[in-house]
């Protein structure tokens, strides 16, 4: 199976390589932790292979995070412009589907579907798909067996479409969710950030990978205007 970087310098090292081509990953941390920015970065590693990506944004409004991540250096449009990159701003609306939002300031929506993610990534012929923050698609289901079928039928779809996925997912699962999204997924990325003598310590851990070993370590993580850095050889406490 081909391994594909993930373009965030020493996690690579931490999965032996890269991701298994056709997984779907959950990044889970909490508020401010860098799952936006990591998506990103992976998401224009893929872009400069030459790679079609569909990235799908739920909470941040699509021109926050493109302008957010000019700072990185990372430029939506650019890749948009190339045809290689499609973008979805979606929304929730209780008791409706899945609204996107063609264009935020006029108002403008079509309603739309999750099954209609794996549509756009299949017209696109996408590579990956990219999904920040995925439980929002569920989240005015109330039946937790319902929420799981949904789940577990869109991760299957995407693996079937021959997809990679990255999605992301807050820390905290709600009970009764039984970690739902962690069990479906074929791995599942955590990051934490945690005091330690008035020290801020962010942490990156693999809590699993389906199909491969890897450094089951938490490494520290920093996020500076280069991006998202992994120091896969310095111990967790200095
Ligand atoms: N230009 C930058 N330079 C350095 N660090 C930055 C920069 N922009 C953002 N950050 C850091 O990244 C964090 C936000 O990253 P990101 O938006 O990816 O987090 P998130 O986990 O997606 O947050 P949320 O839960 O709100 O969606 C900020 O709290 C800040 O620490
Ligand atoms: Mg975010």
């Amino acid at each position: 199976m081909n391994l594909q970087s993930t373009g965030i310098s020493g996690f690579d090292e931490m999965l032996g390589g890269g991701i298994h081509e056709g997984k779907v990953v959950l990044v889970c941390g909490g508020p401010g932790t860098g799952k936006t920015i990591f998506t990103v970065q992976c998401m224009m590693q893929a872009l400069g292979r030459g790679e079609p990506c569909v990235f799908a944004t739920l909470e941040e409004p699509l021109q926050n995070i493109k302008k957010n991540m000019l700072n990185f250096g990372w430029n939506f449009e650019a890749w948009e412009k190339k045809g290689q990159l499609k973008t979805l701003d979606l929304f929730m609306i209780p008791g409706t589907n899945v609204v996107n939002s063609r264009d935020r300031d006029s108002g403008d929506t079509e309603f739309f579907t999750i099954k209609n993610i794996v549509d756009v990534a299949k017209a696109q012929g996408a590579k990956w798909v990219f999904i920040d923050p995925f439980p929002s698609l569920v989240i005015h289901e109330p039946r937790s067996g319902r929420k799981r079928h949904v789940i577990g039928e869109l991760f299957e779809s995407l693996r079937k479409l021959g997809c990679s996925a990255i999605v992301t997912s807050e820390a905290a699962p709600q009970e009764g969710d039984f970690y739902m999204e962690q069990f479906l997924a074929d791995g599942v990325i955590l990051l934490t950030k945690d005091l330690k003598d008035y020290n801020l310590i962010k942490t990156i851990r693999i809590d699993k990978m389906r199909g491969t070993g890897y450094d089951e370590q938490p490494r520290r993580y920093t996020i500076t205007p280069r991006g998202f850095q992994v120091m896969n050889r310095e111990p967790i406490l200095i």
